[in-house]
């Protein structure tokens, strides 16, 4: 029996040396055929046990499995790290160094335009105005006369308007449009709409004016609607949207589809009004126009205006991020230079 178990550890320890000199995954599993396998050497060394006692065999068969499972076990370590050195090997052959710093994921965000539309739409969704969709494309009518446009407005004219090879066709040089689609579609419940969308004017391209540029157009009709509520709805919106205790200005001013009609100043967000280069010394930057829906227009929509009212306004959605984040020129939102867009 001590013969046995004598030749079992000699072999053992042969094992151990052959699997250390193992250097690849093949080597290493004709290894465990060599010593470990159905027709391998330990296989062969156990036959001997018939030749044992009863009594005998037992204790030598307990050893020839302890040597067994020390022995498996080294082979799955040894081919871990063959595995490893393996994919080292690789590794350095490809130049790939595993320790450098990852490089880090270009995270996008919201376009300033964007932003400030939907901050703009949100505010006024909160008063109670819906998102209306209406087209860029619009006929002469629409852009023009149904808003009251007189026929000789200059706006009409060549160096305003985008035409298409479609007679009466234009591309809409303002949202007001909208303002017909909605009333059209609505008449006669009362509507509160806001309208955001791309406008183009064919106009030089400077730091005050890009060919197309965003608008939101806002629009509020029913029973004694009044210039208070334009007011109130205005002034809340300054307040939401350039900072709480902000001021309002209304100056009169003209626009064919609004009677009265304003243009609305909010005191300047830097200095506040004491007066700066921003509001180039006036205390004041204009926001936007607006006014009481003109009768022809409410009329044009499908509105009597004996008894309805309405007030409406209109803005340029990249004027507002120009001035919220103090950028000076507005060819900079389309001009895709990317240190302007993450910056802002
Ligand atoms: N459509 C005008 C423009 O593009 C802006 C405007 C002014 C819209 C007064 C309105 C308004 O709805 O009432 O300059």
């Amino acid at each position: 029996m001590s013969d046995l178990i004598a030749q079992l550890e000699e072999l053992s320890a042969e094992a151990a040396a052959a699997l250390a000199t193992t250097q690849t995954t093949a080597e290493s599993e004709a290894w465990y055929h060599e010593y470990l396998g159905r027709k391998g050497r330990m296989t062969a060394v156990l036959r001997g046990l018939g030749q044992l006692s009863p009594e005998q065999r037992p204790q030598v068969g307990k050893r020839a499995n302890e040597i067994k499972q020390v022995l498996e076990q080294a082979l799955a370590e040894h081919q871990e790290q063959i595995a490893a050195d393996e994919m080292a090997r690789v590794l350095a052959a490809e130049g790939i160094d595993v320790t450098m710093p990852g490089r880090r994921p270009q995270v996008g965000k919201l376009h300033p335009t964007n932003q400030a539309m939907r901050d703009i739409v949100h505010i006024f969704n909160q008063m109670g105005f819906q998102v209306f969709d209406s087209p860029e494309v619009e006929t002469d009518d629409m852009n023009f006369g149904l808003l009251n446009f007189p026929l000789d407005h200059p706006a009409r004219e060549m160096q305003d308007t985008f035409f298409t090879t479609t007679p009466d066709v234009i591309l809409r040089t303002h949202t007001s449009p909208g303002q017909i689609h909605a009333m059209r579609k609505y008449a006669p419940e009362p509507i509160r709409v806001v309208l955001p969308g791309k406008c183009y004017r064919n106009e030089d391209v400077t730091a005050r004016s890009e060919m197309m540029f965003y608008q939101v157009e806002g629009l509020a009709i029913g029973h004694n609607i009044t210039f208070s509520d334009l007011k109130g709805t205005l002034l809340n919106f300054a307040n939401q949207m350039y900072g709480e205790g902000r001021k309002i200005r209304f100056r009169k001013s003209y626009f064919p589809f609004t009677e009265p009609s304003v243009e609305v100043d909010v005191d300047c967000i830097l200095c506040g009004g004491a007066g700066c280069r921003i509001c180039k010394y006036t205390g004041w930057l204009e926001i936007l126009g607006a006014g009481m829906v003109h009768p022809v227009v409410l009329r044009n929509g499908g509105y009597d205006p004996a008894i309805y009212s309405g007030f409406a306004f209109g803005m340029g959605i990249e004027r507002q991020a120009m001035l919220k984040r103090g950028v000076d020129d507005i060819r900079l939102f389309y001009s895709n230079d990317v240190r302007f867009l993450e910056r802002v």
